[in-house]
């Protein structure tokens, strides 16, 4: 019977055409083995998922299709509103030809999403459950706040803002590592209308630095140091470094708030400048422990994240209030089957857009009680993520596919000296899964017992796109399965043609969802040229996807310049940028290759000044102006000399050729005729494993 159900679940069966050469070009593994390998949920999962089968799924699918209004409003009715939005639910124009690209949700409606999280749940009585648990770096350092204990925290953040001057819809930087401070100034900057931007604290003082020049923040917020594993990084040098370039470019910042991070810094050895740095230890506690909300429209900004496109400098990506509130909220609980008894544990960083939207915003308005982690997931050892699911006894455990891969690597014996009987969900995000991954985290971590979420989306998106519904419908390893409510994926050809049926091609959204990103911050322009242009009529992600005789959806991966190293996105120009800024780099392609345990990893073809030697203290220096400028984790994997690299007699670089020598497919470099100079490739090879 679950055959039958899988058979219904085409959501375009018309057979249209197939792009063959495409699929060669974009798909990475053979899916023919893969399509027909189903997993079904227990009927004891079915029996309590609150989408049990696929006709109530179809069911609400269809509801929200066809009738998005009715559909996204009644949800939105849950929340509270001070004041109801307009007449209409939403408007939209994602066609350019019909005049500049617009999205609304629930415009004129008046809310707060700190509010949501925080006061609604108290007053329904959640005030004593457990908000936050924090695990510090050391496995006997940790913490909790009930609802209540973190509004007051919230509330003395935002009084404290207040007093600062920092008004509804000025910028506030964050640059704080993974304690529960870092969710509370998320949600003290939405209580009073300021627009937070995180910067993950791997990102350099370079980094920083240019977000703080296309931000202007009112006030950046830091801590002084944090341990991961057995190392100790020094934030508060990295944001000094920043500001002071900063200010040498116009650009000053008057204010830095500093948590005081015991277990890694003393205050003592942490550099200080006077008049501009405040310890927050000193200041926030002695502020008022309630705070009145700012109410404000749907429509305004809620923050700025910045990401990476395929050119130029990181994009600031923004979303605003009242869209993302309903649709981080209700991906959350859907997708993870959520229920209020649920322990949930997100192993991401709050400075990229999972922690966003599935560490802060999504399980709070939900009332769920979330784990923030403050180290990394081998150390002490390779068991301490499962060490951390029995201490907390996590139901409901979300991470990415370069971290079940490299603890694949480390060996059961670290998963199966923990009991992890608890959990009961998993989820996967940030790069396709691998069917062998998924399999291992499917039978090793989950017992064969726990339904995979493997969510795609991105930054740009707010919330969960396409994803599995756990206890819906079978699965299969490595497929992202259906869309999501609301979301109309669609498959198109290199002219933009829709495609049905059995079919590859480039992934775009038809219509909007409410999570939807509005704007690049001050460049409305680039959203619609990068987003909307590529393929008029729709939103264009960037990914490629096939969809299988059963309708479900596999990504297979970037098919632009944008890298996924360990579910990082880097862009390609910015690694090339970071490197031609070394004196003696005269020219640098980077590609991306497969990388065992990050998915992909970075490979530079680097040409040197005329005359300068190849030496492996240049390599060592070539990698160090990466971290410098970008951050450790954008480092490339290789450095591969290139006396000069393959050209078109217009000057374009073909990186399609360098991609296939990165991965040694040699023997499928395909055409070379029409390069200006074609032994620049023999030459490339001789030096590969130079
Ligand atoms: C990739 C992360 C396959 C994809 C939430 C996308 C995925 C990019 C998946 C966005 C998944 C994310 N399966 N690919 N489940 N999730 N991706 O903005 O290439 O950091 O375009 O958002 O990650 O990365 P971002």
């Amino acid at each position: 019977s679950h055959l039958r159900h899988v058979e219904s679940m085409r959501i375009s069966p018309s057979g249209a055409g197939r792009i063959p050469e495409l699929k060669a070009v974009i798909l990475g593994e053979s899916l023919a083995s893969e399509e027909n390998d189903l997993v079904f949920p227990s009927d004891e999962f079915c029996k309590q998922a609150l989408v049990s089968s696929p006709e109530k799924y179809l069911e609400m699918y269809k509801w929200s299709i066809e009738d998005p209004a009715g559909f996204w409003s009644g949800i939105a009715s849950e929340f509270y509103w001070e004041k109801k939005w307009g007449q209409q639910v939403y408007s939209e124009n994602l066609d350019v030809s019909k005049g500049t690209i617009n999205i609304e949700w629930f415009k004129g409606g008046l809310t707060n999403i700190c509010y949501n999280c925080l006061d609604a749940n108290i007053k329904s009585g959640n005030g004593d459950k457990i908000a936050l648990y924090w695990e510090g770096n050391e496995p006997d350092v940790d913490g909790s706040l009930t609802y209540k204990q973190l509004l007051e925290r919230v509330c003395q953040l935002a009084n404290f803002l207040k007093d600062k001057g920092v008004k509804k819809g000025d910028t506030v930087i964050i640059y704080l590592p993974m304690i529960m401070e870092l969710p509370i100034t998320m949600l003290a900057c939405a209580r009073i209308g300021a627009v937070h931007s995180v910067v993950f604290a791997g990102y350099s003082a370079e980094s920083l630095h240019q977000r703080v020049v296309d931000c202007k923040p009112k006030i950046v917020i830091t801590c002084n140091a944090v341990t991961r594993g057995t190392k100790i990084i020094d934030l508060k040098n990295i944001v000094d470094a920043a500001l002071l370039e900063s200010s040498q470019n116009g650009i000053s910042v008057d204010l830095c708030l500093t948590f005081e991070n015991k277990s890694a810094m003393k205050k003592e050895d942490t550099k200080w400048q006077k008049g501009r740095d405040l310890w927050w230890q000193d200041v926030v506690p002695t502020y008022p422990t309630t705070c009145d909300v700012e109410w404000v429209d749907a429509e305004d900004p809620l923050f700025l994240l910045y990401t990476s496109g395929s050119t130029g400098k990181p994009k600031g990506v923004l979303h605003t209030t009242g869209g993302y509130m309903i649709y981080t909220a209700t991906t959350f609980k859907y997708a993870f089957d959520y229920k209020d008894s649920d322990i949930y544990w997100c192993t991401a960083d709050c400075g990229w857009i999972t922690g966003h939207s599935y560490v802060t915003y999504g399980p709070l308005l939900n009332g769920a009680t979330v784990v923030v982690y403050e180290g990394v997931p081998n150390y002490p050892d390779s068991g301490r993520c499962w060490e951390i699911v029995d201490k907390y006894k996590v139901t409901i455990f979300y991470t990415a596919p370069t971290l079940v891969r490299s603890l694949m690597r480390d060996g059961n014996e670290y998963v199966t000296r923990y009991s992890r009987k608890s959990l009961r969900v998993l989820g996967s995000v940030g790069e396709p899964i691998n069917p062998s991954a998924w399999r291992w985290f499917y039978n090793v971590v989950g017992d064969s017992r726990c339904p995979i979420s493997d969510t795609w989306w991105q930054t740009e998106t707010g919330g969960f796109m396409i994803a599995p519904l756990p206890g819906a419908w079978p699965q299969k390893p490595g497929s992202a399965t259906f869309p999501f409510f609301g979301v109309q994926p669609v498959i198109v050809d290199e002219k933009g043609n829709e495609i049905d049926g059995e079919c590859s091609g480039y992934l775009c959204v038809k219509s909007s969802w409410p999570g939807a990103f509005r704007t690049l911050y001050g460049d409305h322009e680039r959203y619609e040229t990068t987003y909307f242009k590529a393929f008029p009529g729709y939103y264009f992600s960037g990914d490629g996807c096939s969809r299988d005789k059963d309708g479900y959806h596999w990504l297979t991966g970037r098919v632009d310049d944008v890298i996924n190293v360990s579910g990082h996105r880097i862009g390609t120009a910015e690694v090339e940028s970071a490197l031609v800024s070394h004196p003696q780099c005269a020219e640098a392609a980077v590609v991306g290759v497969e990388h065992e345990v990050k998915g992909q990893g970075i490979y530079a073809f680097v040409t040197l000044v005329e005359g300068v030697p190849y030496s492996e203290d240049l390599r060592k220096s070539l990698v160090l102006v990466v971290r410098n400028q970008i951050g450790a984790f954008a480092a490339p994997d290789r450095i591969h000399w290139a006396p000069s690299l393959p050209k078109t007699r217009s000057g374009k670089i073909m990186r399609r050729i360098l991609r296939k020598i990165a991965s040694r497919q040699l023997d499928e470099l395909g055409d070379i005729s029409t390069l200006a100079d074609p032994s620049v490739v023999d030459q490339l090879i001789s030096l590969a494993d130079s």
